[in-house]
């Protein structure tokens, strides 16, 4: 199964089959399941430019609808994280007469209500209904739509050029990120920087993340490909810095070319990526061979505690929790709930498992033998509030980068 590359037109080769899955954030209600929504999720590098993409599209709009359950303000330390970037950017690049902030996918305003509230000029784009709402009740300025080539000069002609453009866990989201790039070339002041952050190929490979896959991410960066994806669309990387958030992500940073000094962090990278072989399909296909693996023993401890009538229940449902289970075939006999702390995830299902996800107090108010982490990246948060769980003989169960009792 091959595809075309959504940035340079050359051959996609699928390299990772997780075989059929719906959408990762469906969370369809429990009367809802009769027609979900299933396609093949297969992943793989283009030939030419290196970039790792889904070889399937989904139309974004069945994506992004009007009530997208993710809210990027449910963790605390997320939030710690995104105040202290507003700040890092209110410190930095927004000093100037008159500065302007564009946030591409600005989610429930985490990051922007803080630039809001120091009176700099923002416009977050989002076109998720729900979120946006929430992002206006904390004073942030918001266009509900999509962003691409065609809102970029509608945005100039408004508020002048960006001297910063912003996206957190979004631009990789972005199946026609071609005209993002576009759109952004436009936009971007003369010395402007265009900064996301987004899960990180090298840490997906190394960790084996293979629940990262899904719907959603329509790519998985790395810094060779964005350097070129860069350069094609008339920009040029000049920063490339790893961030430990979601599991390993890295923060890269766009200018308009010779605008600014390319940092030696660029280089670095770059040099790690060939030592680690990021940009050839063995190592795909290697990953697959892990990831099978971590399926068959993943599996296999499930139905073991199970058979010894051991109580397991999930903890988190990210959208990873879709691509796992799904994978692996946990459902609701070996999984009977997960919690999650999300309410508008509570009462509903894990599209195509169809594990009910129930609030935190369900976990809580009677503990469970094993708790298998779904929501990994936020394992520290989550171990240290539910410390009475471990300290009455509570286990977690991890699967990244292997499958272990912790
Ligand atoms: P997250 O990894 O932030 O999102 P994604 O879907 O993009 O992978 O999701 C973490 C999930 O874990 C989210 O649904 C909220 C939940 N969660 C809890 O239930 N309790 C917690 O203490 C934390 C930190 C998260
Ligand atoms: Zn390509």
């Amino acid at each position: 199964m091959d595809s075309t590359c959504r940035i340079c037109g050359g051959i996609v080769k699928g390299s990772i089959d997780l075989g059929p899955q719906p959408r990762g954030n469906a969370f369809p209600r429990p009367g809802d399941v009769a027609d979900e929504f299933f396609y093949r999720l297969v992943v793989g590098m283009c030939d030419s430019c290196t970039m790792v993409q889904l070889l399937d599209d989904i139309p974004q709009e069945i994506r992004y609808h009007d009530a997208y359950p993710y809210h990027a303000s449910g963790s605390a330390v997320h939030r710690g994280h995104f105040e202290g970037i507003a700040q890092h950017f209110l410190d930095t690049e927004l000093t100037g007469p008159d500065p302007f902030i564009v946030e591409i996918g600005s989610n429930d305003g985490v990051m922007l209500s803080k630039i809001a509230q120091a009176g700099v000029r923002h416009l977050g784009i989002e076109p998720s209904r729900e979120v946006a709402e929430m992002s206006k009740a904390k004073g942030v300025r918001v266009l509900p739509e999509f962003f691409d080539e065609s809102t970029a000069p509608r945005i100039l002609a408004e508020h002048g050029p960006a001297d910063v453009m912003f996206g957190a866990n979004v631009i990789a989201h972005i199946s026609h990120l071609a005209s993002v790039l576009r759109g952004v070339k436009r936009l971007l002041a003369p010395t402007g920087i265009f900064v996301f952050e987004e899960p990180y190929l090298g840490d997906v490979v190394e960790q084996t993340a293979f629940d990262l896959l899904y719907d959603e991410h329509s790519f998985v960066f790395s810094v060779r490909a964005i350097q070129a994806a860069a350069e094609r669309f008339g920009l040029e990387l000049v920063d490339a810095e790893p961030d430990p958030i979601h599991g390993g992500s890295m923060r890269y940073t766009l200018a308009q070319p010779g605008a600014r000094p390319v940092s030696r962090g660029v280089g670095d990278l770059l040099a790690r990526e060939d030592s680690q072989r990021l940009g050839e399909h063995a190592t795909l296909e290697e990953f697959a061979g892990r990831a099978r693996r971590i399926r068959d023993d993943l599996i296999g401890l499930l139905r073991d505690l199970h058979g010894k009538g051991m109580r397991i229940a999930g903890y988190g449902a990210p959208a990873k929790t879709t691509t796992v289970t799904n994978y692996c075939g946990i459902g609701p006999d070996l999984v009977p709930f997960i919690c999650d702390s999300t309410p508008s995830k509570q009462g509903r299902l894990i599209a195509g498992s169809h594990i009910p996800v129930k609030p935190p107090a369900a976990f809580s108010d009677d503990y469970p033998d094993y708790a298998l982490l779904f929501a990994w990246n936020h394992a520290e948060e989550i171990m240290a509030k539910e410390r009475s769980f471990s300290e009455r003989g509570g286990r977690w169960i991890l699967y990244v980068p292997d499958v272990r009792i912790v």
